[in-house]
């Protein structure tokens, strides 16, 4: 008797454990969270979909409800489905320990009811290796708030990062910011993702000299540091030599930005990202750009102390193509997937946009500077309608919302590529199983095609089919030489959209339209089966007379 009681308490604590277990489950991947399979793809899902964050950042002084209030129209526009929205520390906690959601509450609201997804920035210790955000009672009061010190030993417009007060101070508004978020959406996922800091470093010095930081520094590097980078112990200058300053700043500024994520995660764990303020500009130093901030260079450090920071995520102002796609590379690791939180616009940064998101995987994309209320007496955009040098990424956003499940599915596989217009680079050849693809730019001939419009995203959906979108390129399909197939035939051409999820034909490109094959100014998608035949014909004999 005593025993069967025992097998029944057993089974009911069992069951118990087991709904716990799963009810955590069940919330973790109810929230927008970032997934790694098997093959070391990395998905972000909203609401258990698949999502892409096609964004746009706010300027710096546009999240008060007079001046987002007027930004939904532009959005609209844009075809975008995520708003990134900086939050203050300076408003969420004017006094210590008093909090105001006022402003956050709003934007929640209307964003929710105008049908877009948020990721909130959170402009805290740290904005552009600055600290000017911090609220008055911490900028007023530098003896309680440590700032760092530079090697002359004078005050730098920065927090000290090995200040525990400092920390707890940021982290205590964060948490009741989680809180609060998790209060007001954390049934509805307005809010997908949280950046933690913005471009956090230091500006001025390449690392904090305060008294406190200069003992740490003459220490020992944390074995735990050098353990993850595989480098044997000793001083931050044994160590890391002449990055040793760097490398000091990033350990510290990562474990302090890490505590705060850890700390707002137990709260309501929304993924957390941090961006970086990049180092390959010109002659920068250190404290040129953000010393300390995820720079390519400490990337390592930064990926071994702070381990609830799941991304990485990097802005591009840059034009120079091979600069960017280098940096693509550098960040889309195997522990780290691609995400683009603040970009430029116009047509560099659209076809930049295909290159993250074709060729390296990237999560999201986003211009920075969206709407047209930036306090700048010189600025006379119309404030009714989406600036023009955002007509590019209007349009890619355009064709990318509704394929978002396929390209989510293709991304990973080598079955997506992107390619793109570049200065010297009139055509590119890209390479799938049983065929190649070439892409020329500049046509067609009557058009002046100055702004280097062409770009294009393929990817291969079959043995013969393929899900080709994009703009002002000319396209060519031929079987791989040596197959022992001489050439392509188009055996139908579709244009059309996806609407919700699913392909909706337009129209069928025959004819001229194929005879040009030539994606138009306005861009297109267009579904491709073809067929391989053994004699030079169609696709790839059009080329070649083409050329003539
Ligand atoms: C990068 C920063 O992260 C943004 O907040 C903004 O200041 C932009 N630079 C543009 O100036």
């Amino acid at each position: 008797m005593c025993s069967l009681k025992t097998f029944f308490s057993f089974m009911a604590m069992a069951f118990l454990c087991f709904q716990m277990l799963s009810a955590n489950a069940q919330s973790r991947n109810d929230l927008p969270h970032l997934d790694k399979d098997d093959n070391g793809k990395y998905t972000f899902y909203v609401d258990g979909e698949p999502f892409v964050i096609l964004g746009a950042q706010l300027w710096n002084s546009s999240a008060w409800p007079d001046v987002f209030s007027n930004v939904w129209p532009q959005m609209k526009e844009l075809n975008c489905n995520t708003l990134e929205v900086p939050i203050y520390w300076q408003n969420i906690e004017p006094e210590p320990g008093k909090f105001n959601f006022k402003e956050l509450d709003e934007l929640v609201t209307q964003a929710r009811s105008e049908g877009f997804r948020l990721v909130l920035l959170w402009f805290g210790s740290y904005k552009n290796g600055r600290m000017q955000y911090a609220p008055e009672w911490v900028l007023n009061n530098p003896e309680e708030y440590p700032r760092m010190k530079n090697e002359a030993g004078a005050d730098v417009y920065v927090l000290s990062a090995v200040s525990e007060k400092n920390r707890q101070a940021d982290q205590r508004a964060f948490v009741e910011t989680m809180r609060h978020l998790k209060q007001i959406d954390g049934d509805d996922h307005t809010v997908i993702m949280m950046q933690v800091e913005n471009e956090p470093g230091s500006m001025w010095t390449d690392r904090d000299y305060s008294e406190a930081a200069n003992e740490l520094f003459n220490g020992p590097v944390p074995s735990k540091l050098t353990q993850s980078l595989n480098k044997s112990g000793g001083t931050w200058e044994e160590v890391f030599g002449v990055e040793a300053a760097e490398a000091f700043n990033a350990y510290y500024i990562a474990r302090y930005i890490d505590q705060i994520a850890e700390a707002g995660h137990r709260e309501y764990g929304l993924p957390m990202y941090t961006n970086v303020w990049i180092r390959e500009n010109a002659f920068q130093r250190p404290g040129e750009y953000p010393s300390g901030g995820p720079t390519s260079n400490m990337l390592g450090v930064w990926k071994a102390s702070a381990p609830n920071i799941e991304l990485l995520a990097l802005d591009i102002y840059h034009r120079n193509y091979t600069m960017v796609n280098e940096l693509f590379d550098t960040y889309a690791r195997d522990d780290n997937p691609l995400f683009v939180p603040e970009m430029g616009n116009g047509p560099d940064f659209a076809r930049y946009q295909f290159y993250a998101l074709g060729n390296y995987d990237a999560i999201g994309v986003a211009p920075y500077g969206i709407d047209p209320f930036h306090v700048d007496p010189h600025d006379k955009r119309d404030k009714e309608n989406l600036d023009q040098k955002f007509t590019y990424i209007a349009a890619n956003y355009r064709l990318l919302k509704g394929a978002m499940a396929l390209l989510t599915e293709l991304q990973g596989t080598g079955k997506l590529k992107a390619v793109g217009q570049e200065h010297g680079l009139g055509e590119q050849l890209v390479q799938f199983d049983n065929y190649e693809v070439l892409f020329n730019y500049g046509f067609p001939t009557y058009k002046t095609n100055n702004d280097l419009s062409g770009r294009a995203m393929i990817g291969q959906l079959g043995p013969d089919e393929f899900l080709l979108m994009g703009f002002d390129a000319k396209f060519t399909f031929r079987p791989h030489y040596g197959s022992g197939y001489g050439s392509a035939e188009y055996v139908i051409v579709e244009e059309g959209t996806f609407e919700n999820g699913e392909w909706v034909r337009r129209r069928i490109w025959n004819g001229d339209a194929l005879y040009h094959s030539t994606l138009p100014s306005d861009g297109v998608i267009l579904k491709i089966k073809l067929r391989r035949t053994e004699t030079a014909s169609t696709a790839e004999g059009k080329a070649n007379f083409d050329k003539k």
